[in-house]
């Protein structure tokens, strides 16, 4: 194949331009470099287009010979607060746009989307009475009141945490979420019309090698992990019984390579949910990172942040069963990693 990789110089596209040039393919990185993200901007270079995929002109020529395109460059985070609401829409929906547009001006019709497990909100749940739910966002009082499991929303009983497949519910609760779901839902269309391919793949919690560090955008095992390297005890927020799936930033390459290479083979427009299928909860990563990083214990804060969601967990097993595709790192070899450091663009 020959790529252009959107956001190439960022955490998870420098993973799978990694992995795309040990396949053998040809690499375009387009990439702005934002600076919330990259402390200096370098020159352009052979596969190498510094600029932002929201100007037209610069994505026609970054266009030029590709045969795939695997759109990685976002803003990403929670967002620190709603000033950061419009830089989400222009830099996610209005990005995606543009480069859809000048996507249907060309002859290349396959396109790999990064989307988010942000886009089903809520994770699923089972109430014993009333079967299979969906919470509504958490009260302020409940999570004030230190009440942070979701309660069903008939009879308030306590639920059973489940794995959304890709048919749940669509339900994003901030600019992040909306802004992705947004991407898909242009992406979806524009395939109805070119007679294209997409496939959106919704990551869980990448973490791994050449994380971002202190910005209020990164994920929370880095965030752990800058605390834990200037002595300080990770802070766990809510009771810390809220889970996750993390997944390595290797498997993720992993599992966008194979997709593009199978554009050719899917329907015009697929979600694939890509998690480890394991779960953890967030003071159990707290307390792994603790000790792999020989500091002090977690500490659990109670406090929390209005757009997090409880759990959200999934099924990767459309993405094993249609690609064959396997994570290949767990929680505690994938940590080491972590810990061990990375490479830069
Ligand atoms: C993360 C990603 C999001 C991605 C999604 C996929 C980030 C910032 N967010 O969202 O881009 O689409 O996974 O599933 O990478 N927490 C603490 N202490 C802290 C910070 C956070 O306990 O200092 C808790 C949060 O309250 C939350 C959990 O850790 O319960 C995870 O937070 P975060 O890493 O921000 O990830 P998500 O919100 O799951």
């Amino acid at each position: 194949m020959r790529v252009l990789l959107t956001g190439g110089a960022g955490f998870i596209g420098r993973q799978v331009r990694h992995q795309l040039v040990a396949e053998g393919h040809e690499v375009v990185v387009l990439d702005s470099f934002r600076p919330d993200v990259h402390t200096h901007k370098p020159a352009p270079r052979p596969g190498l287009i510094v600029g932002d995929v929201r100007d037209g002109a610069t994505v026609a020529a970054a266009l030029d010979g590709i045969d795939t395109v695997i759109h990685l460059a976002a803003k990403v985070g929670l967002g620190v607060d709603l000033d950061d609401l419009d830089d989400y829409v222009s830099s996610n929906s209005l990005g995606t746009a543009v480069l859809l547009r000048q996507l249907a001006h060309t002859k290349i019709r396959h396109v790999v989307y990064a989307s988010s497990m942000v886009v089903y909100g809520e994770g699923r749940y089972d109430c014993d009475q009333h079967g299979q739910v969906a919470p509504g966002p958490r009260r302020t009082e409940d999570l004030e009141a230190g009440r942070f499991e979701p309660p069903c929303p008939i009879c308030g009983a306590q639920l059973r945490p489940g794995l959304v497949a890709e048919s749940a519910l669509l339900d994003p609760r901030n600019a992040y979420a909306a802004s992705k779901l947004n991407g898909e839902h242009l992406a979806a269309s524009w395939a109805r019309e070119t007679g294209g391919r997409v496939s959106a793949l919704r990551f869980h919690n990448v973490y791994g090698p050449g994380m971002p560090r202190n910005t209020p955008y990164a994920g929370v095992a880095a965030i752990f992990r800058s605390m834990l390297e200037r002595g300080e005890a990770p802070r766990v927020f809510e009771d810390g019984r809220q889970r996750r799936d993390f997944i390595h930033v290797r498997d993720i390459a992993t599992a966008v390579t194979m997709s593009a290479a199978a554009l050719p083979h899917q329907p015009a427009f697929t979600a694939y949910n890509v998690g480890s299928g394991t779960m953890q909860t967030i003071g159990d990563v707290a307390t792994a990172l603790s000790r792999a990083y020989n500091g002090p214990a977690p500490v659990v804060t109670g406090q929390y942040r209005l757009g997090d969601v409880r759990h959200i967990t999934a099924s990767s097993a459309r993405l094993k069963d249609t690609l064959g595709w396997k994570p290949a790192y767990d929680l505690t070899t994938g940590l080491a990693d972590l810990v061990a450091g990375g490479h830069r663009w």
